[in-house]
């Protein structure tokens, strides 16, 4: 596995890469791997001929109070698990070098984000969006594999994709969870013990969700309320968010026959954890 810091030298050797034909399977992070992460790895890995991985604790997609200082990070460790994974090229940019320059272009979402993580961290996909269109300009990915655990973020890189025209194919991996059910995230290591037995009921909670639009409930008003009590009576943390919105549109659910997402956060003391289940319509 080869090393990139520079801008340059990776967009070079991508160039190269898509010369001789190369597929290339991109995985975007920002470091600090668990299982998740592996996974979309192991998946680019079986897809394509090069796989590349980027590791950047993207400052714009933090909010001011938010916690970029503290995002955890291990390098060396997530070097070793890169390499383990079969990585070709692994690209961990500095700050100044993937934004020397005051940006003299921003960019906006317009629809997707005025719901969910959107709505609780305004500016935080605008931010996405944009080191997103920088490393999909420098890695020149075939293929790119992003997590359903963000599927808010899923919809936001089809929009792009799609808005844009870049000609890659965006890969939706299922969420990788704890035995319990927890998803995986790489802020999980800030809950505390008891919150870390507690968390397990945000996935609880939807999957009972879930099981009301099986069993044929039809308002989102009734399977939302039932959410939040179950939350309300297990879990100590500030319910952010619950909402059932059509999937990936996010817009008001209109009847039960179209792709649905059921989606919640919770903020605990150290750490906002968020998961959702998307329900495919038949
Ligand atoms: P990060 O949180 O490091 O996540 C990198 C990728 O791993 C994302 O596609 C995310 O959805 C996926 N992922 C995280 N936890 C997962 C899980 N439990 N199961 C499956 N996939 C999981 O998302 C970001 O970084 C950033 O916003 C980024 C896209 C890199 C832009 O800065």
């Amino acid at each position: 596995m080869q090393i990139i810091r520079t801008v340059k030298e990776m967009q070079l050797i991508s160039i190269q890469l898509k010369n001789e034909q190369k597929q290339i399977g991109y995985v975007a992070t920002m470091g600090y791997f668990h299982e998740g992460h592996l996974n979309l790895m192991k998946q680019a890995r079986k897809e394509n001929d090069i796989v590349i991985t980027s590791i950047f604790v993207n400052p714009l997609q933090f909010g001011p109070n938010e916690d970029f200082e503290k995002y955890p990070r291990n390098k060396e460790k997530d070097t070793r698990e890169a390499e383990e994974a079969g990585i070709d090229y692994l690209f961990l940019p500095s700050v100044d070098e993937m934004y020397p320059d005051k940006q003299l272009i921003k960019m906006h979402m317009e629809r997707r984000v005025n719901v969910l993580c959107g709505n609780s961290r305004p500016g935080h996909f605008d931010g996405v969006l944009t080191v997103l269109t920088k490393l999909f300009h420098i890695v020149l990915p075939d293929k790119t594999y992003f997590g359903l655990k963000d599927a808010q973020q899923v919809a936001v890189v089809e929009a792009l994709i799609r808005d844009h025209n870049f000609p890659i194919k965006l890969i939706g991996v299922p969420t990788t969870r704890e035995a319990d059910g927890l998803a995986k995230s790489s802020r999980n290591v800030f809950l505390n013990e008891q919150e870390r037995k507690e968390a397990v009921w945000l996935y609880k909670s939807l999957l009972h969700g879930q099981q009301l639009v099986v069993d044929g409930v039809k308002n989102p008003d009734i399977i939302v309320k039932e959410v939040h009590e179950l939350l309300r009576e297990h879990v100590s943390g500030k319910v952010d968010y619950i909402e059932m919105l059509s999937y990936p549109d996010l817009l008001p659910v209109l009847d039960t026959n179209q792709n649905i997402i059921l989606a919640a956060a919770i903020y605990f003391e150290e750490a906002r954890i968020i998961d959702n289940i998307i329900l495919n319509a038949k």
